[in-house]
Parts: structure tokens; C-alpha cells; sequence
């Protein structure tokens, strides 16, 4: 696409209801599929022959889960785990209370992550995978970011390393809104840490 027709794209992207108080599409719905498309045929290659159990952490990676399963050509179970996260004495602790439906022990899984923050999350769900006993362990993120880095991860696979900016959509949500956008976009980095974010209203200046 060229960059004038990406940049109206861009635009009425963010001409939708659910885009207010979203100031800018970082990736557009055509870089997520053609990215995810790559990835799926580099998965499949590396999995060829064999089945890859995809475990994903509940509820960002849904559109990137579903996305990329549909586009691997090898049996790909889902396992999804239920997270949730706690600020206690100013550090990040995660507990994901449900237990895996089928066992692991001495499968090749893949941990599908829509995105990796400081890591604290994905290190606690490596954790839990490993004490399974699988296999083999790979790790799939739609995003990293990098910047802001805490726990030890090894990415395997990589669909866009980003800024350190808070984005939504594509499964990633402000407070439980923007999930449903097609596109990853920005929250004003001037109003972030999300905490001082306003929730979107309607009548705002992007309808
Ligand atoms: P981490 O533990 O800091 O790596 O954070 C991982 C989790 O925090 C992700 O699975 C997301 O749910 C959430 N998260 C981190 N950064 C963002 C963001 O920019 N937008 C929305 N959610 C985010």
C-alpha cells in the first residue's frame, strides 16, 4: 500500500466509535495479517511433522491466538490460562489460578503471548509450562516491548518489537475497552502510565 493510501487508512481507522481516545494506528490491520501470516509459515515449518500445543494467557492474546492458529498447517491444541496480576509493595506479582485441561508432560508447546512488558507475566506462565514437564518450550509474542524490561525471557518468535508506549486493540485493552479495535494503536504517551488515562467518551474530537 502506498504511504498516502496507509495514512488515510490510518485515518479512518481511527474514525471509529470504538478509536476514541485513541491518538495514532501503530500497526494496521494489513501489517498485523501479513505479519502473522509469516509467522504462521515459519511455525509451521519449524513444527512440520509434529503437533504444537499453544498455550495462551487470557484475554489480550485472543485475536492474536485466533489469527495465528487458523493460519498453521500443523495441529495446533489450545490451552488458555486465566491471569491476573497484582501491584503489591510496588512490585508486579501474577497468579493464574486454573490448571491446564490436558497435560503437557513431554509435548512441544508454544507459548502465544500478545504481548511482553517487563516480562513478569510471561516468566511466571514459562514457569508453570515448564513445571509440566513438556517437551519442548518456544515462546511466540505479537509484541515486545523491549524498554522496560525486568524478568529473564528468551522470545523465539517475534511479531513487532515496539516503543514503550501503551497501545490497544487487537486484543489489548485500557480497562476492559479498545480489545475490539482491528488495529494496534496509541494511547496519548503524554497522559501514560494508563492509570491517569480517562476512560474514551463519546463526542470526543476523533468521532
Ligand atoms: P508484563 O508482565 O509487564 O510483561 O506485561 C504483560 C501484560 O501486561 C500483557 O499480557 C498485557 O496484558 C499487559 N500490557 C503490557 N503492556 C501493555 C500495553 O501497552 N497495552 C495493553 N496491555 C499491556
Amino acid at each position: 500500500m502506498c504511504p498516502r493510501a496507509e495514512r488515510s487508512g490510518r485515518a479512518r481507522a481511527l474514525a471509529v466509535p470504538a478509536a476514541q481516545g485513541v491518538d495514532r494506528v501503530l500497526i494496521t490491520r494489513a501489517r498485523l495479517r501479513r505479519r502473522i501470516r509469516e509467522l504462521a509459515a515459519q511455525l509451521s515449518e519449524d513444527y512440520a511433522g509434529g503437533e504444537v500445543v499453544c498455550v495462551g494467557a487470557l484475554n489480550g492474546v485472543i485475536c492474536f491466538l485466533a489469527d495465528l492458529m487458523r493460519e498453521l498447517s500443523v495441529p495446533a491444541p489450545v490451552e488458555l490460562v486465566h491471569v491476573d496480576r497484582f501491584l503489591e509493595g510496588g512490585s508486579h506479582t501474577v497468579d493464574m489460578p486454573n490448571q491446564f485441561r490436558e497435560g503437557l508432560r513431554g509435548r512441544d508447546v508454544l507459548i502465544v503471548e500478545d504481548i511482553v512488558d517487563t516480562g513478569v507475566t510471561l516468566r511466571a506462565l514459562v514457569d508453570k509450562v515448564r513445571a509440566e514437564a513438556p517437551a519442548t518450550l518456544k515462546i511466540c509474542a505479537l509484541l515486545d516491548k523491549p524498554a522496560h524490561r525486568q524478568a529473564e525471557v528468551h522470545l523465539d518468535y517475534v511479531g513487532f518489537s515496539i516503543p514503550p508506549v501503551f497501545v490497544v486493540g487487537y486484543g489489548l485493552d485500557y480497562e476492559g475497552f479498545y480489545r475490539n479495535l482491528p488495529f494496534v494503536g496509541v494511547v496519548d504517551s503524554a497522559v501514560w502510565p494508563p492509570a491517569l488515562l480517562e476512560r474514551p467518551k463519546s463526542g470526543s474530537n476523533l468521532d
